[in-house]
């Protein structure tokens, strides 16, 4: 069998272009190292299921007894089905709707992480009319800047995340009249893709901080969740696979104090999923301008919009060509000038016919497709089934 890199080719040619291609023997890899490193500190994990929902993978991360990280009443279901326990499902969101909070409570999940008053008073009303008790972890807004894109930083002061930190006393009076709430912990999300892990420390200050606020004022936290935010290297997929999950656990577990009895908990997505997924598109046209070469391929912003988006970069190869290096501008079909994936990529000699890989796609790639221009959306297939 001819292999370039990771990529069985014979059995790529066969499948019908766009589709997403997952390494599974890497998601693997990379669930062992989460639970590894994880679990020497007995923190928990969370898959954050907007990353990428594939019922196939979730399956598979299911099945290393990670907990879900949802944001919608789909996501909730869909980890359900998966096979997540739902006693380890939190649910973030600032919009829950009615029937995502009932679902929700007909599956005892683990908790809500809630995000404004008319939030509580909503689970409050909802719960009581079960006759439930809804545990809640109250996300806050750090105010820690995750140095990323302005897209993707979430816990920065005044956006439509959490709570602020001079409303605490606000909210903790409300709490204290909604009977059919149990205050379990506190929620925090700072950003995505973050790699300056100086982020991560200023979180823990932050965190310190304010579990002093609380212990002020007597109130006991059993949990504390981070959030996700690990990034990964979009540029070496090759050299670093899987994300430092070790350096990541390490600097909680030391700048973090935790207090008796109480547990940890995170949300990765990005970088359980992103480094094993790969869009494999197949080029319909080299197009010769006037000063450059477009190669022209089959997937656009509708499969992977993450290029157009926030100006993410992917590394692009052509996994069917040994000839010497040239230079593209590879796009996409789509009527939007934004639909191009980078310009002026080195890449091996191209045909049309060749086939190309946007690596480290497996996050944030298949579940944000679109059917604009009435596209199909890309099928997601595995390594180990085929
Ligand atoms: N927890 C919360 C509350 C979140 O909002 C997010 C991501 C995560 C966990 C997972 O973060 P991760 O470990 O994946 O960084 N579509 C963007 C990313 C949006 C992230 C939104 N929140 C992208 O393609 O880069």
């Amino acid at each position: 069998m001819t292999m370039k890199g990771n990529f069985p080719i014979e059995k790529l040619k066969q499948i019908q272009t766009p589709f997403y291609y997952y390494d599974t023997a890497l998601l693997r890899q990379t669930l062992e190292v989460v639970k590894k490193e994880s679990e020497q500190y007995g923190y928990n994990v969370h898959y954050a299921v907007k990353a990428n929902a594939n019922a196939k993978l979730l399956k598979i991360i299911a099945s290393y007894g990670l907990g879900a990280d949802c944001v919608s009443g789909n996501e909730v279901q869909a980890a359900v089905d998966a096979g997540f326990a739902p006693s380890k499902i939190v649910f973030a969101g600032v919009g829950k709707t009615d029937w995502e909070i009932n679902l929700a409570l007909d599956n005892n999940i683990f908790c809500f992480n809630a995000e404004s008053m008319p939030e509580l008073e909503v689970i409050n009303e909802l719960a009581g009319a079960k006759g439930k008790k809804a545990k809640i972890e109250l996300r806050i807004n750090p105010n820690v800047d995750a140095h990323t894109h302005h897209y993707i930083t979430t816990g920065l002061n005044e956006n439509k995340f959490g709570f602020n930190l001079e409303d605490i006393d606000k909210v903790l009076n409300l709490m204290s009249t909604l009977k059919n709430l149990e205050l379990i912990g506190v929620h925090f999300h700072i950003g995505s893709q973050i790699t300056d892990f100086s982020s991560f420390q200023d979180l823990c200050v932050r965190v310190n901080e304010l579990q002093d606020d609380f212990e002020a004022k007597n109130i006991k936290l059993k949990n504390i969740n981070i959030g996700g935010g690990l990034g990964i290297s979009y540029e070496h997929p090759n050299h670093f696979p899987i994300a430092d999950f070790e350096t990541y656990f390490r600097l909680f577990n030391k700048n973090l104090k935790l207090r008796d009895g109480q547990v940890l908990h995170c949300e990765p997505g990005r970088s359980v999923v992103a480094q094993c997924g790969s869009l494999i598109t197949k080029v319909t046209y080299i197009k010769q301008g006037t000063s450059k070469k477009f190669a022209i391929v089959d997937a656009g912003m509708t499969d992977l919009i993450r290029p157009a988006l926030y100006q993410a970069y992917h590394r692009i190869e052509n996994i069917t060509s040994n000839q010497q290096e040239d230079v593209y501008d590879v796009v996409g079909p789509i009527c939007e000038s934004s639909d191009v994936f980078q310009k002026e990529v080195n890449m091996n000699g191209t045909q049309r016919g060749d086939l190309i890989a946007l690596r480290s796609a497996g996050a944030y790639g298949e579940i944000m497709a679109s059917r604009y221009n009435l596209r199909n959306l890309p099928t997601g297939y595995l390594s180990e089934e085929l």
